[in-house]
């Protein structure tokens, strides 16, 4: 696999709570490659939590230095990278990641999500009356471009290692 990647990068792509983190930090383990997550690396870059740079700063700012951090990821391939739920959403960020990733799209069925959105709040999109209305209405909108990614891995509910196991298998 690692062969076959070059320096191009496993991107995980997919909706929060899909297990783009945990999958991705075991995946990079048994590949023996770097794991970086986009949302960390945008932390550290502003100084800043997420929650509090949509709250001072906005999505669209947001937005923008997700698409920074992540090419500049790209750039220092390979490496397992996962991205937050709305990075393959952009034009622009999808391009850099297809151009220079293998992007993997985890994708989870809705109960699976907002069973794994609720052990880590700090999720600012779904701060609304309805998180789970929230999460459907963001699954019909992100499906169709999730769609365009590589590759497509079901995040079963199951143990991670079993979904890692799935992504091995698949880049095979
Ligand atoms: C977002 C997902 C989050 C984070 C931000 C926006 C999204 O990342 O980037 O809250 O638009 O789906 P996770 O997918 O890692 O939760």
């Amino acid at each position: 696999i690692r062969r076959a990647l070059g320096a191009r990068s496993i991107v995980l792509v997919g909706l929060m709570g899909a297990g783009k983190s945990t999958v991705g930090r075991r995946l990079a383990q048994r590949l023996g490659l770097i794991f970086k997550d986009a949302d960390i690396e945008i932390e550290a870059a502003a100084g800043l939590t997420i929650p509090d740079i949509f709250a001072i700063y906005g999505e669209p700012s947001f937005r923008d230095g997700e698409e920074r951090v992540i090419a500049r990821l790209l750039r220092a391939g390979p490496m397992v990278l996962a991205t937050g739920g709305g990075a393959f959403m952009r034009d622009s960020t999808r391009g850099r990641i297809i151009e220079l990733g293998v992007s993997i799209w985890l994708k989870a069925e809705l109960d699976v999500l907002m069973r794994r959105v609720r052990k880590r709040g700090n999720r600012p999109l779904l701060e609304t009356e309805d998180p789970e209305a929230t999460m459907r209405a963001l699954m019909e909108a992100r499906h169709p471009v999730y769609a365009q990614s590589q590759i497509m891995v079901l995040s079963r509910d199951v143990a991670h290692d079993r979904v890692v196991q799935d992504v091995l298998e698949a880049l095979d």
